[in-house]
């Protein structure tokens, strides 16, 4: 699997996200459009940011019945993105609904992963506000399995969790991570988070970074320090 550095485009706006990509001249990063840019914009910001070269993970969580699900997804297979996603608690027939709903008639399809629990939970959240009180690790390897046996590719969560996917699920299978901030961050909103050197250690094929890159005073030299130390070193 291919390491890589997924910049989140959590832009309100085509011209703040282009303002921001133009920064970028010497290399294409690969980038996540989110639901606060796709519901902005629409399908055009996929097309003209595939135009320019960069690869796309659309990060839309679709969650609903498997019907509404699988019609979803047919509405996204021709976009032409790398990757997108589902939430694993929508179960193992909507997942199942999304992989036949993506895959176009040559029988192609984009990566389909699915969120386990988002990065924001707390275990102490996710027993007083959702009723789940088993531990966060069980739940997310639980969801991750669930999501293997529907067939996707892999799950989002946290580098946290990359080691212990790839230990009870398969080698193979893809781990996306939020969640990441350089040792001399801020949180944010975030719980579950670590470093891209840590998460790199831990086992993540692929690092998504947001408000670390794009907030950065040097949203290059930002990029830049996290693909070393992700990638390169
Ligand atoms: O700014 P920050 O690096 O926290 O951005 C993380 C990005 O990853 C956001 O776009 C967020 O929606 C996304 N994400 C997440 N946790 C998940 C799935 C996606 O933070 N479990």
């Amino acid at each position: 699997m291919g390491k890589d550095v997924i910049i989140a485009l959590d832009f309100p706006s085509a011209a703040e996200t282009f303002r921001f990509l133009d920064l970028f001249q010497d290399e294409k990063p690969f980038v996540k459009i989110g639901m606060e840019l796709f519901y902005a914009e629409g399908p055009s910001i996929v097309r003209e940011i595939k135009k320019r070269g960069h690869k796309i993970f659309l990060d839309l969580k679709l969650h609903d019945i498997p019907n509404t699900v699988k019609g979803g997804m047919q509405s996204l297979r021709n976009l032409g993105v790398d990757m997108t996603n589902v939430h694993a608690a929508g179960t193992i027939d909507m997942m199942k609904a999304a992989i036949e709903g993506l895959t176009r008639s040559d029988g192609t399809r984009p990566l389909l992963i699915a969120v386990t629990q988002l990065t924001s939970t707390s275990q102490e959240r996710m027993e007083k506000e959702i009723l789940i009180e088993k531990p966060l690790n069980e739940v997310v390897l639980q969801y991750a399995k669930n999501a293997h046996t529907a067939g996707l590719d892999g799950v989002v969560c946290s580098p946290l969790e990359a080691g212990m996917i790839h230990e009870g699920v398969g080698k193979d299978f893809v781990t996306v991570t939020p969640g990441i901030r350089f040792a001399d961050d801020a949180k944010g909103d975030q719980v579950r988070v670590t470093t891209p050197a840590k998460a790199k250690e831990i086992g993540s094929d692929y690092i998504v970074v947001g408000r670390s890159i794009t907030k950065a005073a040097d949203p290059v030299a930002a990029y830049r320090r996290a693909v070393e130390e992700f990638v390169t070193v």
